[in-house]
């Protein structure tokens, strides 16, 4: 198919041409339901039209100034992520790995000496080499040391290792509320409360990456909120602009007093077009959140006859203990349903959140035939 991009990921032979709510068209006209919303950023589906109005709007009056400049919306958008997450300042970037980026930034500026960070096994923070040192998966990880930092993996939930790890070295603890890719494994409220307590204990920073679970995703506006924790920092990117490219990290008063002018920095981040979008994601997003529930738990209920569900809000899985998912997937994809696998052997649900409890069912009866 290609010859000159390279597929930097297992690509499916397919190309999709256009998309409206939660469908996509293929370049023969064939739709598929998207269970898969571009790895969650496509939360509000395809074509919505709050999301197509702003960029068409936007596109007509300006598209970038750089960072010397402030824009109409940036304020507005950092304004209400901070808001949303009780936190003060937030700082534009434009993916997930330039949010562990800069988190790690700003957890190196706080911790002075303090260098060690502890993370946990099985997590994914994204592919920069930032992001790679705190990612617990040697596959990943692994090829591409040394790393400078010290970091320490933990087993997740297991509360004894998280006591010991911790020490006065210890400049934050680094988790996902949910372990996205790492085959959506919750991490237990019980945890995340000792986390909180030993981070105040020793003055290290509580850093909740969530990117894939942050939101909405999970039915509240982030994942933590399930622990009634509060991290120090939070980064978030996927659907935030309405599937245009940005990420932002959010941090208390406490960390932004360490943090010196162009202590990071972007050329792209934080533009007017994305911010537009964003303040419309972010509106629709609070709308949204009862029915990310309410079909989260329909869509449970319906995945809960292949087996043992795993997940919150829309974010799911099943997974198929020995069997490779990629031969369900592609059964999936001929029958119109477009589904993921994450560590081959977990199927893995990231649908918009404007799912139907039509389409959940429309979902159930392509998967029965393609598990069976
Ligand atoms: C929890 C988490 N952090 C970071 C990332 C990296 O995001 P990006 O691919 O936008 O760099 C991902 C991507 O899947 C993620 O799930």
């Amino acid at each position: 198919m290609n010859t000159h991009a390279l597929p930097n990921a297992r690509r499916q032979a397919i190309t999709f041409t256009s998309g409206d709510g939660c469908y996509l068209f293929d370049d023969a006209g064939k739709r598929y339901l998207d269970l898969v919303s571009g790895l969650g950023v496509n939360a509000l589906g395809h074509n919505h039209p709050r999301v197509t109005k702003a960029i068409q709007e936007q596109a007509g009056r300006l598209l970038h100034t750089s960072a010397l400049y402030g824009n109409e919306y940036q304020e507005a958008v950092a304004q209400k992520l901070c808001e949303l997450s009780g936190l003060d300042k937030a700082l534009f970037v434009n993916s997930g790995t330039e949010a562990t980026e800069a988190a790690l930034k700003l957890v190196r500026w706080y911790g002075g000496p303090r260098l060690r960070v502890i993370a946990l096994q099985s997590s994914f923070h994204g592919r920069t080499r930032g992001g790679l040192s705190v990612t617990g998966q040697a596959s990943l990880r692994d090829p591409l040391g040394p790393y400078s930092l010290p970091v320490t993996f933990v087993p997740a939930n297991d509360e004894a290792a998280l006591r010991e790890a911790f020490g006065t070295d210890v400049a934050a603890f680094l988790f996902e509320p949910i372990q996205g890719e790492g085959g959506v494994r919750p991490l237990n409220d019980s945890y995340l409360q000792l986390a909180q307590e030993l981070c105040r204990k020793y003055n290290a920073l509580l850093v909740s990456d969530e990117c894939q679970t942050g939101l909405g995703r999970t039915g509240k506006v982030f994942g933590y909120e399930w622990a009634a924790v509060q991290p120090d920092i939070v980064t978030v990117a996927k659907p935030i602009a309405g599937g245009l490219p940005l990420g932002a990290v959010m941090f208390s008063a406490k960390v932004a007093e360490k943090f010196p002018l162009s202590g990071h920095g972007s050329t792209f981040a934080g533009g007017p077009l994305v911010c537009r979008v964003a303040l419309e994601f972010l509106d629709e997003m609070q709308t949204l959140l009862p029915r990310i529930n309410e079909v989260g738990s329909a869509l449970a209920e319906m995945l809960s006859e292949f087996g043992e569900v795993r997940g919150r809000g829309l974010m799911r899985a099943v997974p198929l203990g020995e069997r490779p998912g990629d031969p369900i997937v592609a059964t999936a994809r001929e029958a119109g349903l477009l589904i993921n696998c994450t560590q081959t052997t977990v199927l893995r649900f990231l649908p918009p959140y404007i799912l139907t409890r039509e389409q959940v069912a429309e979902a159930g009866a392509i998967l029965r035939r393609a598990i069976s």
